[in-house]
């Protein structure tokens, strides 16, 4: 068996939230000891499939490789680079998107949360498979993403797996890994909706860069639930059970033991403690954030490319002549 491969993805909105932190950037971190290779892009080039100011998608592009550094990826163990400066990950999606049918796309839910018409583009519809084309490319067994990308993997792998049919063994089929706790962050203002970079209110979400004073506040108002108990029960008390994952995760403590030791107590006692787990556990993050030079984060993005496109091309030689265009 040759070396074990990691690659995954992010957008650039250059300020990252608790949810992307938690449900996949940790695992980033933590596969780099645990997989030969671990490749990390920042997919700007999806970024631009919803309406974007050019000089603020340039500014945000750097800012989240930059927190990329951060939050660990280490660019020593680490292949990290900008999606757009590798060509042929939008050459594979091209091959790709000949074997993807119209109706799987069309199922898609995050296609279909943008479903209103006015917004739609090619680029909205074909996400998923330059999504496909950004794993494959590069050959990739696992996938550390949270929840909400587990659809994005299924078509993956169904489009290695018909590229392998129709063509010849190729690509393996990539498993998806999401974390047991965390994996789908909920809104601080509303437990039933994903915690997202697209919620117009900024108290919905906790950011990386967010210092102490707005995380307790953030924590102090999210909404919980009726009652005074701090139990975990996500059809009762969504609210709840989403600051304990939070504090779970943040302390290393399993949620029964955290749930034995707040019960009683009341929410306010409860939620200065999470407030405090969130702050401590993301100093250093915005330490290290403040600290990187940005001539630096360039250079490890050029360099990244660098390698990127080399290996990349290696893959789409045999690809290429795999379907006939060589
Ligand atoms: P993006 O940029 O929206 O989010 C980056 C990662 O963070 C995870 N995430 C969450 N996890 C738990 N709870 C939340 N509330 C939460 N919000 C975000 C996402 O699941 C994701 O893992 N389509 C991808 C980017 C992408 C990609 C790829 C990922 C493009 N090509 C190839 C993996 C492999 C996206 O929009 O993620």
């Amino acid at each position: 068996m040759g070396p074990r491969r990691v690659f995954s993805g992010i957008q650039p909105t250059g300020d990252f939230h608790v949810g992307s932190y938690v449900g996949a950037l940790r695992n980033w971190v933590a596969l780099q000891d645990q997989f030969d290779e671990t490749i990390y892009c920042v997919v700007d080039l999806h970024a631009m499939t919803v309406p974007y100011d050019p000089a603020d998608l340039r500014a945000r592009r750097h800012e989240s490789a930059r927190m990329l550094l951060a939050v660990g990826v280490d660019p020593d163990r680490s292949l990290l680079y900008y999606q757009s400066e590798v060509p042929q990950h939008v050459e594979l999606a091209w091959i790709l998107g000949t074997l993807a049918g119209l109706g799987q796309l069309e199922r898609m839910t995050q296609f279909k949360e943008k479903a209103d018409r006015a917004k739609q583009n090619l680029g909205i519809f074909a996400y998923p498979v330059l999504q496909a084309a950004d794993i494959l490319v590069h050959k990739a067994h696992a996938v550390p993403v949270g929840d909400d990308q587990s659809q994005h993997l299924e078509l993956t792998r169904d489009l290695a797996h018909r590229f392998n049919s129709r063509f010849g063994e190729e690509f393996p089929l990539p498993e998806t890994i999401t974390p047991e706790i965390g994996s789908r962050i909920m809104s601080l203002t509303d437990p039933t909706a994903k915690m997202s970079k697209s919620d117009p209110s900024p108290r919905s979400r906790i950011l990386l860069k967010d210092g102490p004073d707005e995380i307790s506040k953030k924590v102090k108002a999210a909404v919980t639930d009726t009652g005074s108990d701090v139990v975990y029960d996500w059809e009762a008390k969504p609210g709840v059970s989403n600051l304990l994952e939070l504090f779970s995760v943040f302390t290393g403590r399993p949620i029964p033991e955290l749930v034995d030791e707040y019960s009683v107590g009341g929410y306010g006692v409860f939620k200065g403690a999470v407030a405090d787990a969130i702050v401590e556990g993301l100093a250093p993050v915005r330490e290290a954030y403040d600290a990187l030079d940005d001539a630096e984060v360039t250079e490890v993005m050029a360099r990244g490319a660098g390698t990127a496109r080399d290996r990349a091309e290696t893959s789409m030689k045999t690809v290429r002549e795999r379907v006939g265009i060589v």
